[in-house]
């Protein structure tokens, strides 16, 4: 079993810690990857945003939070007056991973074994930026810092001291809130999911 950490570089500025996750081999999900997604946003920025993978328009991009997510993300954010350019978004996982073929890729959840494997570049992410606060979008990105046990449903919205960050949050994932079919269910944590990041944005204040 391997993970990422021996592709980390001696000098693990941001800019050298992307460059060299351009290179990680570590999983096997490089292969069917167009391209390491790093994570992007200023050395200390307050508030660090973790997604679970790229997916199809990220990894066609190579940045970030750009697709159907991303924008219900920024949405939600300028909502709660928050500045995206602000902030230090990532993902726990820096490749996609998907099923089908090229004329359809399907988003396949990472399993335990990536995260993990990944979760070299994400600690040295937050050993760079220092971040006041994690917010965590989806159990995935949850996981990877407080294990498999962790449960958004009974968790979500609550802030917590932890060794990452003095606090960290967990709440649900946008793309969660764009599948879910029920329009009730899907406005209820629709509201639940500003509720937090409000919630995040004055614990910063
Ligand atoms: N979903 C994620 O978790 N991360 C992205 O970057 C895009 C979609
Ligand atoms: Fe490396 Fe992460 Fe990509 Fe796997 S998903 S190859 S660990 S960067």
């Amino acid at each position: 079993e391997s993970d990422a950490s021996r592709y980390l570089p001696a000098h693990r500025d941001l800019g050298s810690l992307a460059e060299a996750a351009r290179g990680c081999e570590a999983c096997p999900l490089h292969e069917r990857a167009t391209r390491t997604v790093f994570g992007e946003g200023p050395v200390g920025a307050r508030l660090m945003l973790v997604g679970e993978q790229p997916g199809d328009t990220e990894d066609r991009q190579g940045r970030p939070f750009l697709g159907p997510a991303g924008q219900l993300l920024d949405e939600v954010l300028a909502r709660v007056g928050l500045d995206r350019q602000e902030l230090y978004v990532t993902n726990a996982v820096k490749h996609f991973g998907w099923t089908g073929d090229e004329k359809q890729r399907l988003h396949a959840k990472p399993g335990r074994r990536e995260v993990l494997a990944c979760k070299a570049w994400l600690d040295a992410e937050v050993a760079q930026v220092k971040p006041r606060m994690i917010v965590c979008l989806g159990a995935t990105a949850a996981q990877a810092f407080l294990g498999p046990g962790f449960r958004i449903n009974l968790s979500r919205g609550q802030v917590f001291e932890t060794p990452w960050a003095p606090a960290w949050m967990a709440t649900f994932h946008p793309s969660a809130l764009l599948r879910m079919p029920d329009d009730a269910a899907r406005a209820r944590a629709r509201a639940h999911f500003e509720e937090d990041l409000r919630k995040a944005a004055e614990t910063l204040r």
